[in-house]
């Protein structure tokens, strides 16, 4: 019970029940900011405000209820293992998760100790908090986090330049416009704040300079800031895609380990499928392929059962069976309809991935092969019996 629990809240599950329990959450997590929020708007008449302080101190107590479970299931997550439960759920409450999780609560634990005026009065600091709640909850902060991390050395060196282009701005402002600005440009740092708004291509106007040299001087700082901010962003998506594309390899990878299918494959070939295979998940009852369809995939079933419907006939398949291979190596429309029984994830190769496979793989094609001709026999025994 508490694993399946662990489960859900696992910020790391694929699984369509922990996706929702995650929807969910980010889903109280705006309606809490967004009570907060509309409880701060002045003129608002008594009885919308009351109606928000209901709804804040409810999500409230919905957090509370989430960091006694989360609390409880902590042992079963396999980051935290230590030697006892209660270490594992010391591990926890200590992590940056579990500190973010209590201060979300305080806004309960204020409602009940010192009563609604109180809770309201605070209520406007736990805003500031559950918005530290969804950075922790939210999918791809972590990933956002990774990027950083990996991309440091890259990140700090446009840093030193950006760094380096605003003194030299501040200071060349100083000498420009010190004696004309004063009070804007007298020394190094007051001349920063201009440096900055420029460089960053912000420009609130409220600092100008007035010398011709001045504004040359305010042309090309302008120029350098885009140029700092493009190479920041480049570096930053490039980073990104990286890491998305590991860890959906990684994924992947995983998967394609539970399919018997490709056990036998070397290394250096399964990285080739592997690069070319997406996951997909189907609930029960949903048509994966339709009979007389145009084949443009493959499929390898991860998990669950699916039915192929040949005419008033039906062929089970299971975790590590293919299928939808046929109208590729035909080259003809489907042959039959295909419908998941239970919840499946499958692997899906497209088919010019397949043919691509065929020329670097012929082995594996071959292995494809000999079962689409055991079931075009088997289709055919049906057919004339
Ligand atoms: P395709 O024709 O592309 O689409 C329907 C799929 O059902 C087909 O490929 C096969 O993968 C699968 N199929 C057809 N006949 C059988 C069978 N006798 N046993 C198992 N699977 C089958």
């Amino acid at each position: 019970m508490r694993a399946r629990i662990f489960g859900l809240l696992d910020p790391a599950s694929h699984a369509h029940a922990a996706r929702r329990v995650r929807v969910l959450e980010i889903l109280l997590i705006l309606i809490g900011i967004s009570s907060v929020s509309a409880g701060t708007v002045g003129g608002v008449s008594p009885a919308a405000r009351a109606v928000a302080a209901a709804v804040t101190g409810i999500v409230a107590v919905l957090f509370f209820v989430e960091y006694l479970v989360r609390l409880w299931v902590a042992p079963e997550n396999p980051r935290l293992q230590s030697a006892t439960e209660a270490r594992s759920r010391l591990r926890w409450v200590v992590s940056a998760e579990g500190v973010i999780d209590l201060l979300a609560v305080i806004p309960a634990l204020a409602v009940a100790s010192g009563g609604a005026r109180l809770g309201a009065e605070s209520a406007s600091v736990f805003a500031l908090l559950w918005v530290l709640k969804l950075a922790t909850h939210a999918p791809g902060v972590e990933l956002i986090a990774r990027v950083f991390h990996n991309e440091r050395s890259a990140l700090a060196a446009s840093l030193a330049l950006f760094v380096i282009v605003l003194f030299s701005a501040a200071t060349i402002a100083h000498w420009l416009e010190g004696e004309r600005q004063p009070e804007h440009f007298g020394s190094i740092p007051a001349s920063l704040w201009w440096a900055v708004v420029t460089l960053t291509t912000t420009g609130y106007g409220d600092v100008v300079p007035q010398s011709a040299p001045g504004r040359v001087l305010g042309g090309v700082v302008m120029l350098c800031g885009i140029s700092v901010l493009a190479l920041l962003a480049g570096i930053l998506a490039s980073g990104f895609a990286k890491e998305v594309r590991r860890r959906e390899f990684v994924r992947i990878w995983q998967l394609v380990a539970r399919v018997p299918f490709f056990s036998g494959v070397g290394a250096i070939a399964i990285a080739d499928i592997v690069g070319r295979l997406r996951s997909r998940s189907y609930p029960a009852g949903a048509v994966v392929i339709r009979k007389g369809a145009a084949g443009d995939s493959m499929f390898f079933i991860v998990a669950g059962e699916v039915e192929v419907r040949i005419g008033a006939r039906t062929r089970a398949l299971r975790d590590g069976d293919f299928f939808g291979e046929m109208a590729l190596l035909d080259r003809k429309p489907r042959s039959a309809d295909v419908i998941t029984v239970t919840p499946c994830t499958v692997l899906v190769l497209d088919v010019a991935d397949f043919y691509q496979l065929a020329g670097g793989q012929p082995a594996l094609i071959a292995a494809i092969e000999e079962e689409a001709k055991r079931r075009r026999a088997d289709d055919r025994r049906a057919d004339s019996s």
